[in-house]
């Protein structure tokens, strides 16, 4: 029924406001209100209103945050207020300089009543832009530029989820920020490109920069961008006069902001925040919730009375009132001795550099990537070049320039394959990143890629299939396609460089057990372009079999919750691929499961429960947990809220016990926990090796 006119503009009204209140609990408050399914029922209204009264779309309607401007140039803006830059100091000797000159210059030489204090904020590596505000509605972004000068963005930066279009209160004015990924995000990001075949990101700053500058605010919407606003230009104007209070302000008005923003009577406190937050850069996300969930390369330390601000003034190009205090980098300097092409899974070629050994964190590194073309054009290095490396903060060390060394002319260019290195197919130029790409989908070198990603933790779990495994199985014929695995024999193995008698054992045991994986491991593991882990376990719930979902139309697959066209045409046209279904034939006589179990009586005790995980638990791993209590029907989220029914909290639980208690939601420990799932799953079947005994 369309409702008329009046009653359509009142509901749209209402919606707009709903959603924009329940976006700034989920974005801002980090506490949700309501499922994502309940969000998406009013989102869908809403669109579904505004396609019928089109009259009543608003510009800062939730809905026009999809972007779908395509621009033919971008326009450029001159700063009302220039942008400048920030001083470093890059050791504590050179921020004890830093607070030493403030003192002096504000007379706070120890006198009691001149102490000063500062706002100390993690510096985001990201991409910094400018906010203009009117009445509440967000008119205009752009790009620092040059300082004086940047890029119109309003059209990619209205598209960034957290950032509301209209805030709280009428506000006009200007703020800035940083725009950036989080690491969870940039992979997810990256994952998906993967999936769908496209070339993957090396950066999360660049590719945040080049999200925010691009033409079409429709890809820029499919980014999952963050932001946090640290500045208000004129804060005296607003009656602000602290930088604390600038945050709390910016908060007020519904705007992100970083939370953790510590203020810091001492330099001594500073100091101790500046040796914090660089030991929380450290650690890894899977291992700690401290862990920082986005990249940052330093602390901005603000003098926190901003009346002051204007005493100390500014040199040419920066503040003398902030200072950006980084972290000494763990670099070091080596030759790139040559450069090889590796071949993903997909078939697309990646440069990876071949490094003199050089000892950088502890280990000696060996190779770095150089990920695409792109990078090497940006890098503007060659075969022979000295050059710097860092290991910041991920496993595998980034080439970040080449170092001052003249060249002596025996450096030579990169060149990429023009023929497949295993299939001999001409290569082709994947249009985007400039990556070389071999078109074969029956090529022989991606092998060596799925079968890693095949056995890998969160597809068929087969402990001991490492990469260098794969490599040997496949050079030596062993593993032609990758249902071969499972015919493999004691027999092959032996005698074979790296193959010891106790890893033969364990690897053919591990192979075997991998057979009663469940069904939507396997559903992942079959590689579907876009259907990755969360994906499969819908289709697996939805459809029970591999059988059904072979035969699923792309309509009913668009059925279901979370599926869209793309997604539906790419599974549709796998399962029409007769080489597809000959590999699910093999698969299935190799003994793999092939339908969803449902003989689990106690499956279920979660049933429509949403459980939160926090803190160490010491008896499984983290995803295996997860496994397990969605396999027993619950949705597992990464924030507490109203909604949470559970929360289990091991060791080292932070905020979100705090958020427990809040909202009063129930919280076990390890061992309340250990004796529930001994209580409630009794057979052997429902119980996985890490069972806690
Ligand atoms: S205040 C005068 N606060 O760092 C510039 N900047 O090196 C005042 N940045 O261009 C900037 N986090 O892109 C400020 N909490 C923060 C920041 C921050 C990141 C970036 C920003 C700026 C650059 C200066």
């Amino acid at each position: 029924m369309t409702p008329d006119p009046t009653q359509a503009a009142l509901r749209a009204q209402e919606l707009r406001e709903q959603l924009n209140e329940l976006a700034h609990h989920y974005y801002v408050l980090d506490s949700p209100k309501v499922s994502d399914a309940e969000y998406d029922a009013l989102y869908r209204e809403l669109e579904a209103l505004e396609l019928e009264h089109p009259e009543l779309v608003t510009p800062d309607s939730p809905t026009q945050k999809v972007g779908g401007r395509i621009l033919p140039y971008i326009d450029s803006v001159t700063h009302d207020v220039p942008m400048l830059s920030l001083e470093n100091a890059l050791t504590e000797e050179e921020f004890t300089a830093f607070d030493t000159r403030l003192r002096n210059a504000l007379g706070a030489g120890g006198g009691l009543f001149d102490e000063f204090s500062y706002f100390c904020e993690p510096k985001l590596d990201g991409l910094a832009v400018s906010l203009k505000y009117l009445d509440g509605s967000l008119v205009q972004a752009a790009t620092r530029g040059d300082g004086f000068t940047g890029e119109d963005v309003t059209h990619t930066v209205r598209t960034i989820k957290p950032l509301p279009l209209k805030l709280r209160r009428p506000f006009t004015g200007i703020v800035r920020g940083e725009v950036f990924f989080t690491k969870a995000d940039f992979i997810k990001l990256n994952r998906t490109r993967e999936a769908g075949g496209e070339p993957t990101y090396a950066n999360p700053r660049n590719t945040a920069a080049g999200s925010i500058r691009l033409l079409d605010s429709g890809i820029a919407a499919s980014r999952p961008l963050s932001i946090y606003l640290y500045a208000l230009v004129d804060a005296p104007g607003h009656g602000v006069t602290t930088q604390q209070d600038v945050i709390a302000f910016l908060r007020g008005l519904g705007l992100p902001v970083n939370p953790r923003g510590r203020l810091c009577a001492t330099a001594g406190e500073v100091l101790a925040f500046h040796r914090e937050l660089g030991a929380q850069r450290e650690l890894y996300a899977d291992e700690s919730e401290d862990a920082l969930p986005y990249e940052i390369d330093g602390l901005v330390v603000k003098l926190n009375d901003i009346a002051r601000w204007e005493e100390l003034g500014y040199t040419a190009k920066s503040p003398r009132f902030m200072i950006a205090f980084k972290w000494q980098e763990e670099q070091a300097t080596t030759r790139i001795n040559d450069v090889v092409f590796q071949i993903s899974r997909q078939g697309i070629y990646s440069p990876v550099a071949e490094l003199e050994p050089v000892a950088l964190g502890g280990v000696m590194v060996r190779r770095a990537t150089l990920h695409n073309q792109d990078e090497i054009t940006r890098l503007g290095v060659m075969i022979g070049d000295e050059v710097y490396i860092k290991r910041g903060g991920e496993v595998i060390p980034k080439i970040i320039g080449r170092s001052p060394r003249e060249r002596d002319g025996s450096e030579r260019p990169v060149v990429a394959p023009d023929i497949c290195q295993y299939c001999e197919t001409a290569i082709v130029l994947d249009e985007r990143a400039h990556n070389p790409a071999c078109p074969n989908p029956r090529c022989r070198g991606r092998l060596v890629g799925r079968l890693a990603y095949f056995a890998s933790r969160s597809v068929m779990d087969i402990e001991g299939m490492s990469e260098k495994t794969a490599e040997r199985l496949v050079a030596e014929g062993l593993v032609n396609n990758i249902d071969d695995l499972y015919r493999l024999t004691p027999g092959d193995l032996t005698g074979l460089e790296g193959f010891a008698e106790v890893s033969i054992d364990n690897l053919l045991a591990a192979i075997a057990k991998s057979r009663r994986q469940p069904l939507w491991r396997v559903i992942t593991a079959l590689e579907i372009p876009q259907v990755g882990a969360q994906n499969s376990k819908l289709l697996a719930r939805e459809f029970g079999s591999l059988a059904a979902l072979s035969e699923a139309g792309a309509e009913r697959l668009q059925e279901i919750h979370g599926i869209g066209p793309k997604m539906a045409e790419a599974i549709v046209s796998w399962f029409a691929d007769p080489e597809n279904q000959a590999m699910l034939t093999r698969l299935e006589e190799a003994g793999l499961t092939m339908t969803a179990e449902t003989d689990s009586a106690e499956a279920g005790v979660f049933d429509g429960k949403t459980v939160v995980l926090t803190g160490t638990i010491s008896f499984a791993r983290r995803d295996e947990l997860k496994d397990w209590l969605e396999q027993n029907g619950a949705t597992v989220s990464g924030s507490v809220s109203k909604k949470t029914a559970l929360v289990i909290a091991g060791p080292g639980a932070g905020s979100k016990l705090a958020q427990a208690e809040k909202h009063g939601v129930a919280v076990w420990d390890e061992a309340r926990l250990v004796a529930f799932m001994q209580e409630t799953a009794t057979r052997p079947a429902q119980k996985p090796d890490w069972w806690p005994v």
